[in-house]
């Protein structure tokens, strides 16, 4: 049987990083394969008899899988590394817990809410690729009051650098004068979409949380707290991304 796989692959089932990041160590000449340095993402391996390093550290193969549902704080980055040394989402977790985690995808610093952290390379993957369309929903606080106008703009897309949004759905949850608080669900994850979105149709955002990711949600948690997530959660968020049980 070939048991060959791509090393982006292989470092994220082992852990490392997920296969985007890991894609980015290989091409920067971080990962030795039997000593070699090997700077080809499509190069293949053989984890039965290949020694893979990474910043000269042996890679292990994958140990337990863990996955943790954090309500991220405001002025926290979503990074495992910060080189100014600001504060990152990895300090919320005692040192035990930590290792071998990161963030799956991103909430800005000043945005708050429900952010996963996992080991698991393949998983976060998945759950970050558009191809999954995994839906998120956002409560903003926008300045002004959007017309039915401006909120229709999301269903039928928002034009940004990148091109026009999917379509997207929008509520009014508390209407003001001044202000503005909109339920928006999204199933994409451009950088700052929905901060950018809001801002294109004329109603900045003045603070963001993130209320569910999927079938996930906050309840049981204030900012700063996490939990694992339950073995149901796990197969539930497995099946979503199409992996095996
Ligand atoms: N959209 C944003 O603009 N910011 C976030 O942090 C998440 C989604």
């Amino acid at each position: 049987m070939n048991e060959l796989i791509r090393l982006p692959k292989y470092l994220a089932s082992s852990g490392v990083a997920s296969r985007r990041v890991a894609e980015t160590l290989i091409v920067a000449g971080r990962v030795k394969v039997n000593g070699i340095p090997v700077r080809e993402p499509g190069r293949k391996i053989d984890p039965r008899c290949d020694r893979v390093e990474v910043d000269n550290i042996p890679v292990e193969t994958a140990s337990e899988k863990k996955y943790y549902l954090l309500f991220k704080p405001r002025g926290y980055l979503t990074t495992v590394r910060d080189p100014f040394g600001r504060p990152t989402v990895m300090d919320l977790f005692p040192e035990g817990v930590k290792t071998g985690l990161f963030p799956v995808g991103r909430l800005d610093m000043d945005t708050e809410g429900l952010l996963l952290l996992t080991n698991d390379g393949e998983m976060a993957f998945r759950l970050t690729h558009p191809r999954f369309q995994i839906e998120k929903k956002y409560l903003a606080m926008v300045k002004g009051v959007p017309s039915e106008g401006d909120l229709l703009q999301f269903h039928k897309g928002i034009l940004l650098e990148e091109g026009l949004t999917s379509p997207a759905k929008v509520k009014v949850v508390l209407p003001g004068k001044r202000k503005t608080l909109l339920l928006i669900t999204i199933r994409e994850g451009k950088k700052r979409q929905v901060k950018r979105m809001c801002l294109a149709i004329g109603h900045p955002v003045i603070s963001l949380k993130r209320v569910s990711f999927a079938f996930l949600n906050l309840n049981g948690l204030h900012p700063s707290a996490y939990r694992a997530l339950t073995r149901e959660e796990i197969r539930k968020l497995s099946v979503l991304v199409g992996l095996k049980v």
